[in-house]
């Protein structure tokens, strides 16, 4: 679903600054080689993603859902000279396409992937350390995932999650057993109500809520 008439959609295609041909290449083989590769984020979002993230100028970048590393290089483009993007998945078959192109990424020294389940790998970490997060993985766990988070990060931290309005199915009744619709339904208004952080969801793609801790 396209909340947008297929014109602007066009015109807003159109006109946004051309991602490196080093993303291009990546969204091109992700498409050629991977069987759902409609959860990249792609040249329009990568290109919102990265001037989020230059603007903040994190040292720290958390990203839950990796996928083939697209949205892990767009963040990437923000990070301090010293900085750091440390990036969960739990799928393991998809990294030599991964690796591939972060060793040709100039940020092949400032990325640290780690595979495994979101909730335990984030165990392990200290959440107060990171600038800007991006929740990008199963539906589910979004409640846990911004939990986690919310209760230690600092103030002014960033934090952006993807596929908020779900195809739109967040405006309609729940079908019953729909669990993901249902959760997503909650994460917006747990987030709208919650006094801890300032938010809006943007309408790009399939929504995208950009969410700042107080
Ligand atoms: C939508 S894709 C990420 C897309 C990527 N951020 C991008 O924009 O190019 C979601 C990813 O989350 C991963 N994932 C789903 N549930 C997970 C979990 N519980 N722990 C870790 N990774 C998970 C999936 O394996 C998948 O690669």
């Amino acid at each position: 679903m396209s909340f947008f008439s297929k014109q602007l959609e066009s015109y807003l295609d159109n006109h946004y600054t051309r991602e490196a041909d080093l993303l291009k290449s990546l969204e091109r083989e992700t498409f050629q080689k991977t069987t759902q590769p409609q959860m990249l984020s792609g040249g329009y979002q990568g290109r919102l993603l990265s001037p989020i993230s230059k603007i903040v100028q994190p040292k720290n970048i958390l990203e839950i859902g990796m996928f083939t590393g697209y949205s892990t290089l767009c963040l990437a483009e923000g990070l301090q000279k010293d900085g750091k993007i440390v990036s969960i998945d739990r799928n393991e078959e998809l990294l030599y396409l991964v690796k591939k192109y972060f060793e040709a990424s100039e940020y092949s020294n400032q990325i640290e992937i780690k595979i495994g389940n979101a909730i335990e790998v984030m165990d392990e970490l200290d959440l107060h350390d990171f600038d800007l997060f991006f929740i990008d993985a199963d539906k589910s766990n979004y409640i846990n995932y911004y939990e986690k988070i919310v209760n230690v990060a600092k103030p002014g931290a960033i934090l952006l999650a993807d596929n908020v309005l779900w195809y739109g199915k967040v405006l309609a009744e729940t079908a019953s057993g729909d669990k993901d619709t249902e959760i997503l339904k909650r994460f917006n208004q747990n987030l709208a109500m919650d006094e801890r952080v300032e938010m809006l969801i943007l309408p790009i793609r399939d929504g995208i809520s950009l969410v700042r801790k107080r």
